[in-house]
């Protein structure tokens, strides 16, 4: 069994190599961010919520339209960072996106990777900070947004509730981005699965369209995928980005 730190080698010669390259990754990326996970002990699903509802129901439509205090306030305390910075991961990804052709294919919905620099990204479950009115479609940035005294951002144009771009239970992912996102894996000789635990559905099913040469997996617990990748790395991902940049001799 090879070594973490021969796996980052091997995996710097993998990227040395590879044509096109898709880093498909979760909450894990940006937990060196301050922003928590859903699936590891201290994160968003583990925790008794304020709302007294578990916090995978709060975030579903059926919630939402019910309880539209409840969910902003549920957004506010647990979803929003908007201070927080891209870390090493998402730089590295940024600057290898200037060197080769790279796709993030990513289910966080915390724009780091952009905030970074990256330009190809597509986004599985939508952004936070992008909102639509739910009444009359008008598009806001969060920053422009203003609420009403339950703290439920409302629309200047028609009074509607405005929510965010972002993918709930019981909604569809956009069919545009599932298809850009099937068509770089599809097209992909390099894989590198990060920082996800690959049980929502039907965002971990799009790495079976990967055809490719090498599939590898950064997280630090055990993922059932990884019985199929050659590279496995069990160690935080901003610590292997910055392994990876020394390796490769990049700056970021
Ligand atoms: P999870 O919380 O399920 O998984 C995050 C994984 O990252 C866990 O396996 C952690 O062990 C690992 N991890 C955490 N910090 C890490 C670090 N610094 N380095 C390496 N690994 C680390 O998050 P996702 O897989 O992203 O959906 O969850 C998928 C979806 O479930 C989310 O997009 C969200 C949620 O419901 C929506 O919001 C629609």
């Amino acid at each position: 069994m090879a070594t973490d730190e021969e796996e980052v080698k091997q995996l710097a010669k993998a990227i040395k190599s590879a044509q096109s390259i898709v880093f498909f990754g979760g909450a894990g990326v940006s937990t060196a961010s301050g922003i928590p996970d859903f699936r590891s002990s201290n994160g968003i699903y583990q925790k008794e919520t304020k709302q007294r509802v578990p916090a995978e129901e709060i975030l579903s439509h059926h919630f939402f339209l019910a309880h539209p205090k409840a969910f902003f306030e549920f957004e506010r305390d647990n979803l929003l960072f908007p201070a927080a910075k891209p870390n090493a991961m998402h730089l590295f990804l940024a600057a290898l996106e200037r060197l080769k052709k790279v796709t993030v294919v990513t289910q966080n919905i915390d724009d780091l990777h952009q905030k970074a620099g990256s330009k190809n990204v597509v986004e599985l479950h939508g952004s936070l900070y992008r909102m639509y009115c739910t009444e009359c479609g008008t598009t806001y940035d969060r920053s422009e947004l203003s609420y009403d005294a339950d703290g439920i951002p409302r629309c200047p144009k028609c009074g509607g509730i405005v929510r965010a771009d972002v993918v709930l239970y019981e909604e569809m992912l956009d069919p545009d981005t599932i298809k850009r996102a099937i068509s770089a894996i599809s097209t992909a000789d390099l894989l590198i699965v990060g920082g996800t635990s690959l049980v929502v559905y039907p965002a971990n099913s799009f790495i079976n369209y990967f055809r490719g040469k090498t599939l590898a997996i950064i997280n630090k617990s055990r993922v059932a995928e990884e019985q199929r990748a050659q590279i496995v790395i069990h160690q935080p991902i901003e610590e292997v980005a910055k392994e990876l940049g020394k390796q490769l001799n990049m700056e970021f």
